[in-house]
């Protein structure tokens, strides 16, 4: 499919963009309390929609950053156009382009490049999942206890986000929950078995769109909390590997409904390791 080939091309060519910025270590500023946003995010923004404009200029955009537009075509493309803006912000090596192209609000094609070690992650409908073009598979683990899996913390009203409640019990019961700060990148790492599974409240479409079909191209699964049918504007997403879904989802269902035993006591903690 040619928009996978045309998308692959921008992903790169953004990619070397942002590694420059990256190299300088640009300011950045807040959209909201803990929301950053850099010269990178806009520049890498303006880079992207200029080509998909010339490429295909009746379809519509969805872009973090403002840039896209509406269009009466079938084909929308959902662009963060550096997810990781906080790692970036920090100079922290973890962040990438993601892209995504919709027909029909069916997921056709997604696309996810991490400049830092040169990873292109793409996918298309029904053509399989591929990292630097070799096709990869979700991983074989089949019990939480064994797993590595991933979550993040949306950037506002964190102090209302349960997921702390999550990343607690979880990481109780698996071989750890790691929180790498791209959400694109963590669809991507379970789509080729780096994680198990990989879990986050209120992220928004350009978050989710590119790196879903990476994931189930390469035989996962992704839900919402409760099982059901996830969508771009799903609030809930919850990938893995389909061996822990049945799992993770009675696991959520008992933190959600309190039969899990909560935080263990600072104080009585530290009065009795000291
Ligand atoms: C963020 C990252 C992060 C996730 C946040 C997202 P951004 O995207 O994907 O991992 O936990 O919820 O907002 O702001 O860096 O594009
Ligand atoms: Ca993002
Ligand atoms: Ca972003």
């Amino acid at each position: 499919m040619h928009y996978l080939e045309s998308a692959v091309e921008i992903a790169r060519e953004a990619g070397a963009l942002l590694s420059h910025y990256f190299e300088r270590r640009v300011a950045f500023e807040t959209k909201g309390e803990f929301d950053l946003v850099t010269e990178a995010d806009r520049a890498s923004e303006k880079l992207v929609v200029e080509r998909l404009r010339t490429h295909f200029p009746s379809h519509g955009i969805v872009a973090e950053e403002g840039g896209g537009h509406t269009s009466a075509s079938d084909y929308v493309w959902f662009v963060d156009p550096l997810d990781g803006t906080t790692n970036f912000a920090h100079g922290y090596p973890v962040f990438c382009v993601s892209m995504a192209l919709e027909y029909k609000g069916r997921r056709i094609a997604g696309v996810v490049y991490d400049p830092s070690r040169d990873e292109m992650f793409s996918a298309e409908k029904g053509g399989g999942s591929f990292l630097n073009g070799r096709p990869v598979r979700v991983s074989g683990i089949a019990h939480l206890k064994e797993s590595l899996v991933a979550t993040g913390f949306p950037s506002h009203k964190r102090h209302k986000n349960p997921n702390i409640h999550f990343y607690h019990q979880i990481t109780l019961r698996s071989h750890g929950v790691r929180r790498a700060g791209s959400a694109a990148l963590d669809l991507c790492y379970l789509a080729c078995g780096r994680y198990d599974a990989y879990w986050e409240f209120n992220l928004n479409s350009w978050d989710t769109a590119a790196g879903v079909l990476p994931v189930e191209e390469a035989g996962g699964k992704v839900t919402n909390f409760t099982g059901g049918p996830f969508n771009i504007d799903s609030r809930e997403v919850l990938g893995s590997n389909t061996l822990l879904h049945d799992e993770l989802l009675k696991e959520f269902q008992a933190i959600i409904s309190g039969r899990v035993e909560g935080l263990s006591n600072v104080a009585e903690y530290f009065s009795s390791n000291r």
